[in-house]
């Protein structure tokens, strides 16, 4: 099986049949599984190549490629090129050069310089997607580069638009601890709640340093949880008042999906 894109060789340019890639430096270097960065020498930009082979990762990159297009975000990589094999799929994107959001915690501590800031970001990136009515449904540390003084969303694999129905996807992902229990338990269709759920316990990682003390029983309301950090957070008021209102209307949402489901469970007993 001829690769399209490997470490050692770059592209391999018997698979496409053009010779655009003659404007890339010879060699691309590796930075995540199956993701490069290549000089790209007519913008003298690096850009980043991501290659799936397995039917299930080409098809999340097909996903990815489909919804990057329709979003346009200066928090959201652009789509650059989509190239497919009959063995894989490759998506070349605007490269976001720094640090994730992970690493930052990690080696700065919670509640780094900046971390006001990037949340406000982050807040605008949703609204920006959800107007695009598309949903992330992976936001987590490690999927949001601090690029300068500009945060990058990446890695769209799991998103989808908003109402799609999750019971019928052919692959399905999530991270636990940054999941929405509609999204874990995978019988609903998609809502933006799923990304302000995950917003909130990446808040709370960034200032905090750890995860916040949830599921240990589903009706305890988000709001006891995570009122207090958005007063302290130092965000302008307009950001704390949204922020607010948001996590008012996923309890809400949260426990009339919890009287429904108790509702079902006595009817199965009393049938
Ligand atoms: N546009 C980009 N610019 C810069 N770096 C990127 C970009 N896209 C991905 N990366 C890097 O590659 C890593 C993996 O990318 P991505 O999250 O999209 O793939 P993945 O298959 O979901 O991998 P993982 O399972 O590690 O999350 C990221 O953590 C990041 O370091
Ligand atoms: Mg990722």
């Amino acid at each position: 099986m001829a690769a399209l894109f490997n470490t050692h060789e770059g592209l391999n340019p018997g698979l496409v049949d053009r010779d655009v890639y003659t404007e890339y430096q010879s060699l691309p270097l590796p930075i995540g599984k199956g993701v490069w960065r290549w000089w790209h020498w007519p913008s003298e930009q690096w850009h980043c190549i991501k290659v799936r082979s397995h039917k299930s990762g080409r098809y999340l990159l097909d996903n990815e490629c489909q919804l990057l297009a329709g979003i346009q975000s200066r928090y959201v990589p652009r789509l650059i090129e989509k190239v497919t094999t009959p063995d894989q799929t490759m998506m070349v994107s605007s490269y976001a050069n720094g640090p994730t959001l992970a690493s930052v915690i990690r080696q700065q501590g919670a509640g780094f310089e900046g971390c006001s800031q990037v949340m406000m970001q982050l807040v605008d990136a949703l609204v920006e997607c959800h107007r695009s009515r598309i949903v992330h449904c992976d936001l987590k540390p490690n999927n949001l580069i601090l690029s300068g003084s500009t945060i990058q969303l990446i890695d769209f694999g799991h998103s989808m638009d908003i109402g799609r129905d999750i019971t019928k996807l052919p692959y399905r992902g999530f991270s636990p601890s940054y999941s929405h229990p509609a999204l874990k338990d995978g019988k609903t269709a998609v809502t933006p709640d799923f990304d302000w759920y995950a917003f909130f316990v990446v808040m709370h990682v960034s200032f905090y340093g750890k995860l916040p003390a949830l599921n240990r029983a589903p009706s305890t309301p988000l709001m006891g949880v995570f009122e207090s950090m958005i007063q302290r957070s130092g965000l302008p008021k307009l950001y704390q008042r949204y922020l607010t209102q948001q996590l008012a209307d996923l309890d809400l949402r949260l426990s009339q999906k919890l009287t429904t489901k108790n509702e079902a469970d006595e009817n199965k007993h009393r049938n």
